[in-house]
């Protein structure tokens, strides 16, 4: 895989940048920057270079119609803020063709065409085979951009070389979709834990490493307090912490106890006691920027559905795309 470093951008280079902009708007107004705030040392690298970077990505899901509440419109004066007027380009959603999620090689060779290069900015997409992730890889020479090698990077360290003890903490609503994550690290974690949800609906064998919470009931929006005092004595023995999903219903402030707690021990043993913390997920992004911990933490993951298969399965299509593409 090649990286921005790499990629040869003079003066007027047209780059293709995919990123993340799929962030919640209301009423026009972008509710939660950080996704997009994640692409702009990449934008601005390429920029000092002299290159013209085309901002492209989706918002949403559209389902391949026009559709005004997610046009990407709204995020320019963001941009014109952060970047410059005139210093960018901002495609529309991508998703407005339905050739881009069917990963159509004409609409790929189209969006090629507007530039010179690819930059691969958007791990929380890239386990999706669409045309600006996948098929455009085959007509452009292509790079990793800062973010999403900083992902990988993070992402494989936890997985891979974790200092330990490591303690895996496990919320949000679906098993299913946290089923993989937790058997992946089964083996290796030194703490499982699970928030009160997903112990009650865990029914395999409790492996020795596993923390389930004392409160396990289908109807419980949060953990417990002996559940809290469980888990943060297991965070205070560990030195790396991998946290993926809230722990009860953070949306309401009264379920938000278990997950406010534990953000707070998390974000104080990384600062103080040199613990390293990776945090991923959408809503678990959403809840530790309501607590403002976000720059708290050692790694905050971008992706929602794409952390977890990376996490999972070590790689995502995007990153194989990258890795595969032909050398142009
Ligand atoms: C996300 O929010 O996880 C990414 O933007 C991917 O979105 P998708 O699940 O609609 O493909």
């Amino acid at each position: 895989m090649k990286t921005l470093s790499e990629a040869p951008i003079k003066q007027g280079t047209k780059v293709f940048v995919r990123c993340d902009i799929d962030v919640p708007i209301e009423r026009g107004v972008i509710q939660e920057k950080f996704r997009l705030d994640s692409s702009l040392n990449t934008l601005k690298y390429i920029i000092d270079k002299g290159g013209m970077p085309l901002i492209a990505g989706h918002m949403g899901k559209p389902k391949g119609q026009v559709n005004e509440n997610l046009s990407t419109k709204y995020l320019l004066p963001y941009f014109d803020e952060k970047l410059g007027e005139g210093k960018f380009e901002l495609l529309e959603n991508l998703r407005f063709d339905s050739r881009e999620e069917t990963n159509d090689e004409k609409f790929s060779e189209e969006l090629a065409s507007k530039a010179e290069l690819f930059v691969n900015e958007s791990f929380a997409t890239s386990h999706r085979q669409h045309a600006s992730i996948v098929g455009i890889t085959r007509f452009l020479p292509s790079y990793a951009g800062m973010t999403l090698e900083k992902e990988i990077e993070s992402l494989s360290r936890v997985m891979n070389n974790p200092e330990k003890p490591l303690a895996v903490l496990i919320g949000g609503v679906k098993l299913e979709s946290k089923l993989p994550i937790i058997e992946r690290f089964q083996p290796i974690a030194d703490f499982i834990m699970l928030s009160s949800l997903l112990s009650a609906n865990w029914s395999k064998e409790i492996t020795h490493n596993m923390l389930l919470a004392d409160n396990r009931d289908l109807d419980s929006k949060d953990i417990n307090d002996n559940t809290r005092q469980k888990f943060i004595w297991a965070l205070e023995k560990s030195k790396t912490i991998l946290w993926a999903g809230p722990l009860g219903m953070y949306e309401e402030e009264e379920f938000m106890a278990g997950t406010r707690e534990i953000a707070q021990k998390i974000s104080e043993l990384t600062q103080n006691k040199g613990v390293y913390s990776v945090v991923g997920g959408g809503d678990t992004v959403a809840a530790i920027n309501k607590l403002e911990l976000l720059d708290k933490f050692s790694f905050v993951s971008t992706g929602g559905g794409a952390m977890l298969q990376f996490l999972a399965e070590g790689t995502l299509l995007g990153i194989e795309a990258l890795n595969t593409c032909p050398k142009l």
